[in-house]
């Protein structure tokens, strides 16, 4: 694939938003880092972001609005939310917020959790791009897993040239450090990633934030803070014998009928689309297990294996 190198100009923004639209990749400024974009309501196109950055897991993702009117519609603003989002947006604060019931955003954005992270960015061009496109864009920072996040159009060629449709060139971002991201998704608002927006500023707005950064026996990758979607029923990988009351997540053309299939042809990407929506299908009374076929472990089977793991591993 060819990456367009679009400039700020209004024609730009329109082909930006197109692509964006058609759910391929569009690389965009925000006022911290340079995001990964696609619409957060397709499976397909989120898909596509992990299979970009090559991360063997599913972290949950950041959706960018163009306002907190617009992220309205996705997630339930609380009091504490409120004033946040009045302090300090549009601006470097990302706020873990309740998914509303019926909400578009497909659940591979969040890893199958009933949160959802929302920011709405300060920069002109990513202003652009979501009113044009009038879409709520899920993006992480635009590089290959395991690289430092670009802070410039060069940067993010550098890493994903011809992995993505286009990349917006806004010049280099002025706050050049993350968003820090906030947990109000539970009774004890958590500062979970410190960034652009200092904690202090925050507490003067809301009061003492928890920082699980204190504890030592918490995790230290931000990414692996996050809670993580547990089913109810007893998960059973690499089946190929099935019995009465399985819930069978298939994968493949020799996948039995009576199966969710993640993707009767085959392919990871569509296969890494569905699975979290899959997951909660099965999740259901009706069965007394969900036995998982085999997935191949090559490019996104990483990711969609670690998560299984994860799933089959009592809490
Ligand atoms: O500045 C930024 O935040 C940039 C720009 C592009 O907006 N984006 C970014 O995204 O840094 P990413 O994917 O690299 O980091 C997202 C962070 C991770 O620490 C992730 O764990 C957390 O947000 N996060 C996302 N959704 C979450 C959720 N539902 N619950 C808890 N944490 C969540
Ligand atoms: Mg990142």
């Amino acid at each position: 694939m060819e990456t367009l190198r679009l400039t700020d100009n209004a024609q730009s923004i329109k082909k930006a938003s197109a692509l964006i639209n058609q759910e391929a990749l569009v690389a965009f400024p925000t006022e911290t880092v340079y995001g990964l974009g696609a619409d957060a309501r397709s499976d397909e196109a989120v898909a596509k972001i992990f299979e970009a950055k090559s991360r063997p897991q599913f972290n949950p993702l950041i959706v960018h609005g163009q306002s907190k009117e617009f992220l309205s519609n996705f997630v339930e603003f609380t009091p504490l939310a409120n004033k946040l989002a009045q302090a300090f947006w549009p601006g470097s604060l990302t706020l873990v917020l309740k998914r509303k019931v019926d909400c578009p955003i497909s659940l591979l954005v969040s890893a199958g959790l009933d949160s959802i992270a929302v920011r709405v960015p300060d920069h002109p061009l990513a202003q652009n791009l979501l009113r044009q496109s009038q879409c709520p864009i899920a993006a992480p920072s635009a590089n290959r897993s395991g690289e430092v996040s670009p802070t410039s159009a060069e940067h993010v060629l550098g890493s994903l040239e011809s992995r993505i449709a286009a990349v917006l060139d806004g010049g280099s971002c002025r706050v050049g450090i993350e968003s820090t991201v906030v947990d109000l998704s539970s009774d004890k608002v958590t500062l979970l990633r410190p960034g652009g927006v200092a904690a202090e500023d925050i507490e003067a707005v809301i009061g003492p934030l928890a920082r699980p950064s204190e504890d030592p026996t918490a995790p230290k990758s931000p990414g692996m803070l996050a809670r993580h979607y547990a089913p109810n029923r007893p998960v059973c990988l690499n089946s190929s014998n099935f019995k009465e009351g399985d819930g069978i997540l298939g994968f493949g053309p020799k996948a039995p009928k009576e199966c969710l299939n993640l993707s009767p042809k085959g392919d990871l990407v569509e296969a890494a689309a569905n699975l979290f929506a899959m997951m909660r299908q099965l999740d259901k009374p009706k069965f007394d297990r969900i036995a998982v076929m085999p997935i191949p472990n090559h490019g996104l089977g990483e990711a969609i294996n670690d998560r299984l793991k994860r799933a089959a591993t009592p809490q």
